[in-house]
């Protein structure tokens, strides 16, 4: 695998389940971690337990179903950073059911999540990466959207 000791990586909804697993993962790598979620507690324990690996990380509040909140959450991480390696767009949510038994409040809320945050976060972080990187790396981690 490349060298990657001394990247940024961001991953929204890092605090917990696969978002977790992949920044300790990263961590262990010698990246440099910044996680987002709408629970600062556990944004709190989990960046702890990433710096005990010995890299830097942080975090930020905000919700990514709401662009301006997005977009100023971001901005806590680029001001900090100044640029960023590796997006990971983890942060989503699941329902399960027909078009007949869901309603439309849980079919919004999943479009607004998973897709419109995606674009969100990706149109924020992207000119952060194209300044500097060769190749772009973003990866999506969405049941359905
Ligand atoms: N687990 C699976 O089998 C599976 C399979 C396929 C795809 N996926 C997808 O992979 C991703 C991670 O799955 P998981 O099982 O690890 O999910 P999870 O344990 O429920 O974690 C979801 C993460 O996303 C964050 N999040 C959710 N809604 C958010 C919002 N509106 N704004 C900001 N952060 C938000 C949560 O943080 P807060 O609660 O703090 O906001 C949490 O950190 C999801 O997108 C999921 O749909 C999972």
């Amino acid at each position: 695998m490349e060298n990657l000791k001394g990247k940024k990586a961001l991953i929204t909804g890092g605090a917990r389940g696969l978002g977790k697993a992949t920044a300790i993962a990263l961590a262990k790598e010698g990246v440099d971690i910044a996680i987002t979620g709408r629970n600062e507690e556990v944004l709190k324990t989990t960046t702890s337990e990433l710096e005990s690996l010995g890299i830097q990380a942080i975090y930020s509040v905000f919700d990514v179903s709401n662009y301006k909140s997005t977009q100023a959450g971001l901005k806590q991480i680029t001001d900090s950073w100044g640029e960023v390696d590796i997006l990971i767009n983890n942060a989503g949510i699941a329902s399960f059911g027909t078009v007949n038994e869901m309603g439309v409040e849980t079919w919004t809320q999943i479009i607004n999540t998973n897709l419109l945050g995606m674009y969100y976060v990706t149109k924020e972080i992207l000119p952060f990466m194209i300044k500097r990187i060769k190749e772009i790396f973003i990866m999506y981690l969405l049941r359905q959207v």
